[in-house]
């Protein structure tokens, strides 16, 4: 197993957000997370890297328990992180995100600068453009790049198409395709239904920090999908 997550209470104050959440994300796999706005999703993946501790339950990282483990040691052992809110310094150019964040990471592996930029052609043209020169679609390419630079074993991905259009929707669809052929775990974090379905080996949904479905597409009735997607 690449991921466990078992029976995952997380409170902010007194707000109890995640109320036993569990499933799991095997090798090679893009494992989907939906639900709507509030659900619990992000909540999720930042309790993963360390960002907001758990009260109560299990996260193991190949057998390895998450739990307690500051952000920097999280990403060390494998795990890449695309934040909601992508975090690109103003001031700092793309070549300068890649290569610190190249020294966090797990180490040695397929991607260096050079096969971001081979992913992501319109990166190389702005490699010495600072963060804030960037627009939207470029800084979520970057936010990707940044987490794949360091060789993750499993990938995270808050909301990667979110307020993009559809042409850069596209280009990334294609690189998280392109990722999913050479066999790297994700865990996607999508509202855009239709990308989810295009890449996803197994979905979980959650409603109000619950998970109230964990199945295949093929299991993921219609009515479940209007219910607790709005679809
Ligand atoms: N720092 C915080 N302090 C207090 N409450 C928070 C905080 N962050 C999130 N929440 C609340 O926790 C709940 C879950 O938020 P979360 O961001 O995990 O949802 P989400 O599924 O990612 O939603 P979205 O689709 O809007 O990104 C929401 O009710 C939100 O208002
Ligand atoms: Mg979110």
């Amino acid at each position: 197993m690449m991921l466990a997550v078992e029976d995952l209470h997380v409170f902010y104050g007194e707000s109890h957000i995640l109320q036993g959440v569990s499933f799991t994300v095997e090798p090679g796999e893009v494992c989907c997370l939906l639900g709507r706005n509030g659900a619990g999703k992000s909540t999720t993946l930042k309790s993963v890297v360390g960002f907001v501790p758990p009260r109560a339950g299990r996260i193991s990282f190949r057998g390895v328990s998450l739990v307690g483990l500051p952000t920097h040691r999280v990403a060390r052992l494998g795990v890449g992180y695309v934040p909601e809110d992508r975090r690109i310094f103003p001031t700092l150019t793309v070549a300068e995100h890649l290569r610190i964040a190249a020294r966090g990471g797990n180490g040695p592996g397929p991607f260096g600068a050079e096969a971001i930029y081979r992913l992501f052609p319109c990166l190389r043209e702005r490699a010495a453009v600072p963060g804030r020169a960037l627009s939207g679609g470029e800084q979520q390419m970057l936010a990707i790049g940044r987490a794949l630079v360091g060789n993750p074993a499993l990938l995270l991905l808050d909301e990667p198409s979110e307020g993009l259009g559809p042409l850069v929707v596209a280009e990334i669809r294609h690189v998280l395709a392109e990722l999913k052929g050479a066999g790297l775990s994700t865990l996607l974090v999508e509202q855009n239904l239709p990308l989810a379905r295009a890449l996803g080996d197994r979905f979980v949904l959650l409603s109000k920090g619950r998970v109230v479905f964990h199945g295949g597409a093929s299991d993921l009735r219609p009515e479940d999908a209007r219910r607790y997607l709005g679809v």
